[in-house]
């Protein structure tokens, strides 16, 4: 499962695309071939950031309606983590994922997030242990694994984030589980082919995309990385 893949899947993260054009940004990288639009939401505690709120999230999917569109890849970097969950499903949401260093209830939040009807994902930074989200594998139907610290756009890539990677793909096939292992932070389309082959099914990218001249081009060569 972990060397092999058909279709590797592209996020684009919203945060570093052009704010006062975001509505063409969203459609260009869906024109793109995006497969899933990633909503990065700060909340200056949790992470030293600000980014955008419900709102934005409400009118954009109104704009890009559930249905043959984008998947709105929800991504809390706020605490505390309850406060926020509603918000965002009611703002459209279909995929959210909180930190495990966000809340002390972790298991009970996934499952909320699932009963909403949501996919739920689990993140974690950099410096925390894989061990720390083990027992929630079984529930969640996708991993983030940081490989920046949270908080900014066009940071450098974590070089221990592969490693991560690595041992997720291999408890995924041990525990026969199937949840997606998301990438988020310095992907690039020099190091997309390792965290691919690593184990990684979802690519987030931000810099690498919306500043690149074409992003078609961009989104294809991190899809294709590894090939
Ligand atoms: C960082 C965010 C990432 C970030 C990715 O806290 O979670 O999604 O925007 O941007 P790049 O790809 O530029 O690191
Ligand atoms: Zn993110």
């Amino acid at each position: 499962m972990a060397n092999f893949k058909d279709s590797i899947l592209v996020a684009p993260s919203l945060m570093a695309a052009n704010m006062l054009f975001l509505k063409d940004e969203v459609q260009a990288v869906k024109t793109a071939g995006a497969d899933w639009l990633h909503l990065d939401i700060m909340d200056g505690h949790f992470v030293p950031n600000l980014t955008f709120g419900p709102d934005i999230v409400n009118q954009l999917r109104k704009t890009f309606p559930s249905k043959n569109s984008l998947e709105f890849d929800v991504h809390l970097m706020v605490e505390p983590v309850e406060l926020f969950i509603n918000l965002y499903k009611n703002a459209g949401a279909d995929r959210i994922t909180i930190h495990c260093e966000a809340t002390p209830n972790l298991h009970r939040f996934l499952g909320y997030i699932k009963e909403l009807g949501c996919k739920a994902g689990v993140s974690l930074n950099p410096g925390t242990a894989i061990e720390t989200i083990y027992p929630v594998l079984d529930i969640v139907d996708q991993v983030l694994v940081m490989s920046v610290n949270p908080g900014f756009c066009g940071q450098k890539f974590i070089a221990s984030s592969v490693l991560k990677i690595e041992d997720l793909a291999k408890i995924r096939k041990i525990r026969n589980l199937d949840f997606k292992i998301v990438v988020d932070g310095g992907i690039t389309t020099e190091n997309a082919g390792l965290v691919v082959k690593a184990g990684a099914d979802v690519l987030v990218s931000g810099n690498s995309i919306f500043k690149s001249k074409d992003y078609s081009t961009t989104i294809a060569a991190l899809r294709h990385a590894h090939t």
